[in-house]
């Protein structure tokens, strides 16, 4: 079989991941997609343990582990990493992919289009207590941050099962980190709210400045920028624009919110996850993927 059939540049065989978020949405795509497709064994953090089972439910069955993690906890990350080492020598791809919106931050324009005066900006975004945005924070940056910390030592693991190279053969890929980002971190105009929008651009941040500090460890450390994919998190967005079936056929979105008017299915992602978890994404380092249909090239002020 040639080396470039699909099977092979895809083949995510035998892979080891650890996925937060996996009890919904895009995390429980990346665990089905992996489980699917061969790896031995996925495991799921997060906070709600239904949601985490559900996770279980959809995938063949015996892969995906369900283990319960708050990852703005040091102690909840410890506990989770000796649940995972219990049950694997190693981690191929680290996901590191909770997040939450907080609440809406953002200057509203007036029903007839005008602006708001700045006093009435200031009190409209000065009324959100600063916890808020703080626990934005917390969630999407600093708990991203210390899961990768956390899980250092299993993806180290990873790299020293790696058979020595063979000259002339393509060595296998080293273990990876891999961040869930957003679009909201690239662009000033995004809507969604500013401590989202500032998480994400310090989340994207945290992919560079990790991938440069541990390339000598040979651990690699990428992003993922998603726009608008259906989950608990954009629900509102599909609601408030009367939008069904996940929004995934042409039609379904104003080119003006997302110019190939749909939003993103759970096969455009899987097939990212899956190519980035693969040998063929094995030379892929301190990169961002971004995946939006277009969206940040022509995002309008408010939605
Ligand atoms: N959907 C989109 O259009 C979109 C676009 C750009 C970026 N993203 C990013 O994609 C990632 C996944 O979001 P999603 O769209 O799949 O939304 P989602 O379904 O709401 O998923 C968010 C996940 O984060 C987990 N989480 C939240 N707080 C946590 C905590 N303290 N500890 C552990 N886990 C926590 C939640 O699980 P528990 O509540 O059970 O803990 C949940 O599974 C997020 O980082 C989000 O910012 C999504």
């Amino acid at each position: 079989m040639s080396n470039l059939q699909a099977s092979n540049l895809f083949s995510v065989q035998d892979r080891v991941a650890v996925i937060t978020g996996g009890g919904s949405g895009l995390g429980r795509i990346i665990a089905r997609a992996l489980a699917i497709n061969g790896a031995s064994k996925v495991f799921v953090l997060g906070r709600r343990e239904d949601a985490l089972h559900e996770t279980v439910a959809q995938a063949p069955s015996g892969i995906v582990v369900p283990v319960q993690c708050d990852v703005t906890s040091k102690e909840s990350l410890e506990s989770a990493y000796s649940a995972v080492a219990a049950q694997t020598t190693h981690v191929d791809i680290l996901f590191a992919n909770s997040g939450i919106m907080g609440p809406m931050m953002r200057q509203t324009p007036k029903p007839d289009g005008s602006l708001p005066t700045l006093s009435e900006v200031r009190d409209e975004l000065f009324s959100i207590p600063m916890e808020e945005f703080t626990k934005v924070m917390d969630v999407n940056v600093t708990g991203a941050y210390y899961t990768a910390l956390a899980f250092l030592p299993l993806l180290e693991a990873a790299n020293k099962r790696r058979p020595a190279p063979q000259v002339g053969v393509m060595t296998l890929p080293t273990a990876q980190v891999i961040f869930t980002s957003s679009i909201a971190g690239y662009n000033r105009k995004v809507p969604f709210s500013y401590a989202y929008n500032v998480s994400k651009a310090a989340v994207t941040h945290v992919v560079k400045t990790l991938s440069t500090n541990l390339l000598p460890y040979h651990i690699r450390v990428n992003g993922i920028a998603p726009g608008l994919y259906y989950s608990d998190m954009a629900s509102q967005i599909f609601e408030d624009g009367g939008v069904a079936g996940g929004g995934v056929s042409e039609g379904s979105h104003p080119a003006a919110l997302v110019p190939l008017t749909r939003s993103g299915s759970e096969e455009d992602f899987a097939g990212l996850v899956i190519w980035m978890s693969s040998a063929s994404g094995g030379y892929v380092n301190g990169a961002m993927m971004l995946t939006d249909g277009g969206r940040i090239s022509s995002l309008p002020s408010t939605y």
